[in-house]
């Protein structure tokens, strides 16, 4: 079967058993989690996974476990998140958080990560022990960010430091758990060190788009990091310009509306977000390679395609 095909048909179990596993919760809090599980995100680290899966032709029912455990763990890091960033909206509906308060959105977020445990461990008990450190990693890199909220003082490999962590740890235990189910020759480094590099990448591009996506487009309002005070790529480079610093500073952090259109104009005039998406194509294009090389060759045809769409992404 073509590898699109095969996606799909993974894809669509994907869901059901997601939907399944919250419904089993029953109750109340099954209701609730399944009304988040539920929304048609992107599903991006899903795809991602079962893609990789194909291009490393793992069987299906373990690519699909480890998809559901990546969707479930990565649902998880949005409730905290959430509350954490006090994001009230996300995939266009209020979050559990803005709905119920912090606490109902923590506790939520429990029963995901514990959820995704759970699909974890249909794969092997290494999945389970690997996921654990994966899930420590993400905790350090969000705590590292919670550090670094309000300072103008973070470097780019700092940024990409905590990226790296927050972000790609869950792309990374993908790959790696993959990597071990394959039954064909391959460079094991690949997968896991992919991973890091589409975390970061899709960070770049989720961080640029908080400068760019309408909320209609992103599900989420712009501007977040801005009034967060969280220093991203375009920032970091708009302090690196002797032409932007004093006009950046001043908008920093603001939690006036205008201060978006401000920083979007003053980053349009010196090219900080042309220049940020430089820096993801360049990341990019250092990692394709690892894709082509990857053993399956229609699955990693099909994966090359996704990793740049990741790039080019618009939603
Ligand atoms: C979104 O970032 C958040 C993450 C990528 C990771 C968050 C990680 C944790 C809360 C620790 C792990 C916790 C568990 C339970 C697994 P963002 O704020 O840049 O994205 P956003 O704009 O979509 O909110
Ligand atoms: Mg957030």
């Amino acid at each position: 079967m073509p590898a699109i095909e095969t996606l799909d048909g993974s894809l669509d179990r994907v869901r059901k058993g997601l939907e399944r596993r919250v419904a089993a919760l029953g109750g109340r809090v099954g209701d609730h989690l399944a009304a988040y599980v539920g929304q048609p995100g992107k599903m991006l680290r899903a795809r991602y996974t079962l893609l990789l899966g194909l291009a490393l032709d793992v069987r299906p029912e373990v690519s699909e476990a480890v998809a559901r455990s990546v969707e479930l763990t990565h649902n998880a890091s949005l409730l905290h998140d959430d509350c954490i960033d006090e994001g009230l909206t996300r995939r266009g509906v209020p979050t559990p958080n803005a709905l119920f308060g912090d606490r109902t959105g923590i506790l939520l977020g429990d029963l995901a990560f514990t959820q995704g445990m759970a699909e974890a461990a249909l794969v092997s008990g290494e999945a389970v022990r690997s996921l654990v450190e994966a899930v420590h990693e993400m905790t350090v890199g969000e705590l590292q960010e919670e550090f670094l909220k309000g300072s103008l003082n973070v470097s780019v490999e700092g940024y990409y430091g905590v990226a790296a962590r927050k972000t790609s740890a869950l792309f990374e235990w993908a790959g790696r758990t993959l990597s071990d189910h394959s039954p064909l020759e391959h460079r094991r480094d690949d997968p896991p060190r992919l991973g890091v590099a589409a975390g970061i990448l899709l960070q770049i591009v989720d961080d640029i788009h908080d400068f760019t996506l309408s909320e209609a487009l992103a599900g989420k309002p712009p501007g977040q990091d801005l009034h967060n005070g969280r220093l991203t790529l375009p920032g970091i480079l708009a302090m690196d310009d002797e032409a932007s610093r004093e006009r950046w500073i001043r908008l920093w952090g603001s939690r006036e509306p205008e201060a978006l259109t401000k920083a979007q104009a003053l980053f349009s005039e010196r090219g900080h977000l042309e220049a940020a998406r430089g820096e993801a194509r360049r990341i990019m294009d250092a990692v394709l390679p690892w894709v082509d090389a990857l053993p399956a060759k229609e699955g990693a045809a099909e994966l090359r395609a996704f990793v740049t769409a990741m790039f080019r992404r618009e939603f």
